[in-house]
């Protein structure tokens, strides 16, 4: 069977109003590049006549200005899961232009196909190759794309033509059965490989091949700043000193980090802590310092649901790509960050908090309560289920006129029960074994800012007793300063006693 090509317009000519559509790839790795474009456009002039016109958006993770930036410009969403990081996505659904729930990544695909978000009516899907059979191969993120190629109505295949190599041998698409059916995923080591490189998708449902040239258009990181390095230096300190104690084993565990500035700096520590041994991971997006890291031979092995690189990371790894073909493995959202194998193989996974409070509770999605950053992403997935989870953060934002460390929360993603070590640039606070009182000792000697830590002990001496030393009326205290006189500083406790 022939598989048409088909131009931008044609395809986004079948999305219609209030459909759901689901998009490949991880990050902007692996997402589609053009369609949305012109679907952003339609969805304009469709406003413009006074019709209606939004899709509901279900992605791997975060995207890229293509999807999430286009369509939300075009006021396009009417709801969106599961993370994003878009500045144009994030200021509309905080102004509640859209809605969008936040989910844990592993999630999303089993509920799709549990059927808790109804049916998916187009899938769009990054290629790098394909046959006139529907075998496909992926590009540079996974994301969901093996449940949404099963079970979306119609699919439109992007196929780029970007990269100069093949990505073949990379993938190892994989879908659990559904319950009462399913069995374990059977990874007993990060490099296992369970499924297939190959993604097969019906023929009969593909509408057309729409040609793509873009990059994934990924800025490089800058280089760590100070307090990025200390936080590093600090993580990585601790978990040589947990090697020497035998209460990680001498063979090491394999690695998750997350996002961002402070997950490559921590990264980068672990490459020149003599140490630290040479280590795999198991995670779910790899940047760029784990490209340099596998070339110094500092990291064996990765599993990951993307590749993560910046534009000129990427075109190095597809010049060398035959010295990466068996370092690294791309798996599906759900596999990648699955619970189960999470806890089989015993990972340290390495997170990001917005705030934490003094008994350990983490935030990373809502900024001071209210706003949404990005989402949970994974960090949940992982977290909850691993040998040592370790979440840190800058003690002080915006100049010192915000704690990242505060009495109470103000949004809870990773509670007490599953948060074991917190980070920052002045210190380690290690909260295994510890009662909640004990915790904010340490955390008040060992993570808070100099300028914090009398507000913060002022905090405890309020307490008349109980477990969990709160007092409820002064929880907010340092928030409530913030958003009155923008500082948290101003925060006052002697009101409360
Ligand atoms: N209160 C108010 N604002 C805060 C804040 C707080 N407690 N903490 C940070 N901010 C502000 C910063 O000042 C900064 O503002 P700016 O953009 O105006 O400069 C912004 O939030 C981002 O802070 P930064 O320290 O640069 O964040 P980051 O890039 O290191 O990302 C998270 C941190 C938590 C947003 C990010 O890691 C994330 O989305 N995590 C959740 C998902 C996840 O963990 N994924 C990986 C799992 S595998």
């Amino acid at each position: 069977m022939s598989i048409p090509f088909i131009t931008a317009e044609e395809a986004a000519s079948y999305i219609k109003n209030g459909d759901n559509v689901a998009f490949s790839g991880f990050t902007a790795s692996g997402t589609p590049k053009v369609v949305t474009v012109t679907l952003a456009e339609r969805a304009k002039k469709l406003h413009e006549e006074g019709k209606p016109f939004k899709i509901n958006v279900f992605t791997g993770a975060s995207t890229n200005d293509h999807v999430d930036g286009e369509l939300a410009r075009a006021n396009a969403v009417g709801i969106r899961t599961p993370y994003q990081s878009h500045g144009d996505m994030r200021k509309s659904l905080n102004a509640a232009e859209m809605n969008y729930f936040d989910l844990h990544l592993s999630h999303l695909s089993q509920d799709l196909r549990y059927g808790f978000y109804g049916d998916i009516d187009v899938a769009i899907i990054e290629a790098t190759e394909m046959s006139p059979n529907g075998e496909v191969i992926l590009g540079a993120g996974l994301g969901m794309t093996p449940t949404i190629a099963q079970m979306a109505k119609k699919v439109i295949i992007e196929y780029s033509s970007y990269y100069h190599n093949s990505f073949r041998g990379f993938h190892d698409n994989y879908i659990p059965l559904d319950p009462p059916h399913r069995r374990e995923i059977p990874i007993y080591k990060p490099s296992d490989r369970i499924g297939s490189t190959v993604l097969k998708i019906d023929p009969k449902k593909i509408i057309g091949v729409v040609p793509s040239n873009a990059s994934e258009s990924i800025k490089p990181f800058t280089a760590p700043d100070e307090v990025s390095q200390r936080i590093s230096e600090n993580i990585c300190h601790f978990l040589a000193s947990q090697l020497r104690e035998g209460r990680i084993p001498k063979e090491f565990l394999p690695i998750q980090s997350g996002v961002g500035n402070v997950a490559n700096a921590v990264l980068y520590g672990l490459g020149e802590n003599p140490e630290i041994p040479r280590f795999e991971m198991y995670t779910e997006v790899i940047q760029d310092a784990v490209m340099t890291l596998m070339e110094e031979g500092k990291c064996k092995f990765a599993s990951t649901c993307a590749l993560t690189f910046s534009d000129d990371a990427m075109l190095h790894f597809m010049e060398n790509i035959d010295f990466f073909r068996d370092k690294v493995l791309m798996r599906p959202g759900e596999i990648s960050n699955s619970p189960e194998v999470v806890r089989r193989l015993g990972l340290i996974a390495m997170n990001t908090a917005l705030e934490a409070d003094i008994f350990g509770n983490v935030n990373s999605t809502h900024v001071l309560g209210t706003k949404m950053m990005n989402g949970i992403g994974g960090s949940a997935d992982f977290c909850r289920n691993a040998y040592l989870s370790i979440f840190s953060c800058p003690s002080i934002q915006k100049g010192g006129k915000i704690s990242t460390i505060v009495p109470m929360v103000s949004h809870l993603d990773h509670s007490e029960h599953s948060v074991k070590i917190l980070a920052t640039e002045q210190g380690v606070a290690d909260l295994r074994g510890k009662d909640p009182r004990q915790r904010a000792e340490t955390i008040i000697e060992n993570c808070v800012h100099p300028m914090y830590k009398e507000l913060m002990w002022d905090y405890l001496k309020l307490s008349k007793g109980g477990h969990t030393p709160h007092t409820l009326k002064a929880a907010f205290a340092l928030h409530q300063a913030f958003s009155e006189k923008g500082d948290m500083l101003q925060a006052d406790f002697s009101k409360f006693v």
